[in-house]
């Protein structure tokens, strides 16, 4: 390929992310069509012959967009993802351009090096023990993976069992405590490590998910052997925070390992308003977070922090001789992490956190949570809808119909739900809590502010009103949702 057709092709793609990202404010908050309708677009017989790269960008520029979501809008409340900062777009757009396949330091020093130093200063933000290792993942769920990989091995080599080499065939039995309401994919992460997403002891929790301490004791007194103790800092719905200071001694007591799954919460501690609610977590053994939630990086990109270097070690490493080896004491990205080859995900965490800083860090964390009450107050005043939690953080659970009948609830949240979506001034997105529908606002871009959240619990509020005046008089139970 030519050297211009490179500029031309990359300076195309510019102009396509330029526009795109400039007009999303502005534009429905929601995909423009459905995904049959994207299916349709992209549906085409086996390309024979190849055609030019800038007709392919343009093609796909073409058919992707319309079936593109808001997410990186910011007045997408959906789930808890961050915006993708253009900082951190740019910097993995270099990532991508470089081309890297960062699995040795000797191979790919610079990727490499970043990644350390980039670790480095997570461990500093979060203020977690700084002996500890961090492996650059694809997300929290592949951190969540790796941290409980590195817990199999520990527990089970403290009984003279060797995880790693032998397996789980024969071995003593782990007992996982964790509360009922862990996020999804650390069930996901137990199954993937053989320790069974339902063989585990799930310990009561309380109005806002969290573990509650006397269930947790009495739990832990029942355990012999090897033990993994599974906490929680930001409950996907609630944004509430197990109570470290508490819990993480009756675990040590049983000499369980310890994990915390913080995958947006754990960022409370980069923010000293904030920092309070993990107090403790630094007791723990490992941790699993995003960066492409509070730090804004584009995706994938989550941090599985270790302390014991060597447990996480043991857990990941890949040897071929082929590689170029690593001596006592070096760092290879792949060591920490299940792929051997992958994209430098260090390269876009170095440049945001180098972007934001330690205060911008905070202030956006800070600034989420406060845009999160204003948007609960501004909900809670008008009738008929009730916030569910306590807004400690930067989620928040609405329910409609607060005053009717359980099953109407349901059914008007369903509704107000749909017509916010069809409105498209801002998204969010539904959920089951203690049996009931309800809805999830996550305030998480780094693109929301004060008036994007009045924007939004303007249109919540106005989505709602329509929906009561449609549902015409008393709601039938029945209604089916
Ligand atoms: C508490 C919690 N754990 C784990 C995850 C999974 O993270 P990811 O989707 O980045 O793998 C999420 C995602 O929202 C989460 O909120």
């Amino acid at each position: 390929m030519k050297e211009e057709s490179v500029r031309d092709l990359f300076q195309r793609a510019t102009e396509h992310a330029v526009r795109f990202r400039e007009s999303i404010s502005a534009g429905p908050q929601r995909p423009r069509v459905s995904y049959e309708a994207s299916l349709e677009a992209f549906r085409e017989p086996l390309p024979e012959r190849g055609d030019a790269g800038l007709e392919v960008i343009d093609a796909l520029v073409a058919e992707a967009e319309p079936g593109l979501h808001a997410m990186t809008g910011p007045r997408f409340f959906g789930w808890v993802i961050g915006g993708s900062h253009p900082v951190g777009v740019a910097a993995d757009w270099l990532t991508s351009a470089w081309g890297q396949n960062t699995g040795n330091h000797r191979a790919t020093p610079a990727a490499a090096a970043a990644e350390a130093v980039a670790g480095n200063w997570l461990l500093d933000l979060l203020d977690l023990p700084r002996e500890s290792s961090v492996g650059f993942v694809t997300g929290a769920t592949a951190a969540n993976f790796v941290c409980l990989a590195a817990a199999r091995g520990d527990v089970l080599r403290k009984v003279g069992w060797d995880a790693e080499a032998q397996g789980l065939f024969g071995a003593a039995p782990v007992t996982v405590l964790i509360g009922d309401d862990a996020h999804a994919t650390v069930f996901s992460a137990l199954q993937f490590l053989g320790l069974g997403h339902d063989r585990v002891v799930r310990v009561k929790t309380d109005d806002a998910g969290c573990i509650l301490v006397s269930d947790f004791a009495e739990a832990a007194g029942k355990v012999s052997g090897p033990c993994i103790a599974i906490l929680q800092a930001g409950q996907i719905n609630t944004g509430a925070f197990d109570d470290f200071d508490r819990i993480i001694p009756i675990a040590r007591d049983i000499g369980a390992w310890v994990h915390v799954d913080g995958a947006f919460g754990l960022w409370a501690r980069a923010c000293p308003q904030r920092s309070g609610l993990a107090k403790g977590v630094d007791g723990a053994d490992s941790w699993a977070t995003d960066g492409h939630k509070w730090l804004q990086t584009p995706y994938d990109c989550g941090y599985a922090i270790v302390r014991d270097e060597e447990a996480h070690r043991r857990a990941m490493t890949i040897a071929a001789s082929y590689l170029p080896p690593s001596f006592e004491g070096e760092r290879d990205p792949s060591h920490f992490v299940p792929e051997l080859s992958r994209r430098a995900r260090g390269f876009a965490t170095w440049a945001m956190i180098k972007h934001l800083g330690r205060d911008g860090i905070a202030a956006v964390v800070e600034r989420h949570c406060q845009v999160a009450r204003g948007m609960a107050e501004r909900l809670r005043s008008e009738e008929g809808i009730a916030v569910l939690n306590d807004v400690v953080l930067n989620q928040i659970l609405v329910r409609f119909g607060a005053t009717h009948a359980d099953d109407e609830a349901d059914w008007l949240t369903q509704r107000t739900i749909e017509r916010i979506q069809t409105d498209g001034v801002c998204f969010c997105g539904g959920a089951l809590w203690r049996g009931r529908k309800v809805m999830r606002v996550s305030v998480i871009s780094w693109l929301t502010d004060d008036v994007a959240g009045n924007v939004a619990a303007d249109a919540i509020i106005a989505a709602w009103r329509v929906v009561l005046r449609e549902s015409d008089g008393p709601i039938r139970g029945s209604r089916q949702i």
